[in-house]
């Protein structure tokens, strides 16, 4: 049986600002720069989520994109979108909202609803068209 990886990409807008509390608004300045201006701003954020599987031999699909899409989109996507990750996402309170935090708590979200014959195997979330940051679950 082959074990092959799928992929979709899903894409989402969301404000943010990075900061600590405790810290001044030079301090969050310092360490954060244009990410810690305390009115916000945002970034459009792409998210690559990649499951494995064997492939059906029905279908020949290891997962119908379709259903992965619409997954996706109830767990992740309609939270985050044209959200403010600082206020509006009750599954990200209490983190500061960088990429980092933020594909870690995607992960969660994802892995807990994914039907029993995938793994979630990676996701990777672009920030910007320049940065992104990949988590494989470890
Ligand atoms: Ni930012």
């Amino acid at each position: 049986m082959a074990r092959v990886s799928v992929t979709r990409r899903v894409h989402f807008s969301a404000a943010h600002r990075l900061f600590r509390p405790d810290w001044t608004d030079e301090q969050n300045e310092e360490v954060f720069g244009d990410c810690s201006n305390p009115l916000w701003h945002g970034h459009n954020y792409e998210l690559d989520v990649t499951v494995e599987g064997d492939i059906d031999p029905e279908t020949g699909y290891v997962m119908d994109l379709k259903r992965l899409k619409a997954l996706v989109h109830e767990r992740v996507v309609s939270d985050l979108d044209h959200r403010n990750l600082n206020r509006q996402v009750p599954w990200m309170d209490g983190l500061i909202p960088t990429t980092e935090n933020l594909v870690v708590a995607i992960w969660q979200r994802l892995a807990e609803t994914l039907p029993q014959e995938v793994l979630l195997r990676r996701l990777v979330l672009w920030e910007t068209p320049r940065n992104f940051v990949e988590y494989e679950g470890r």
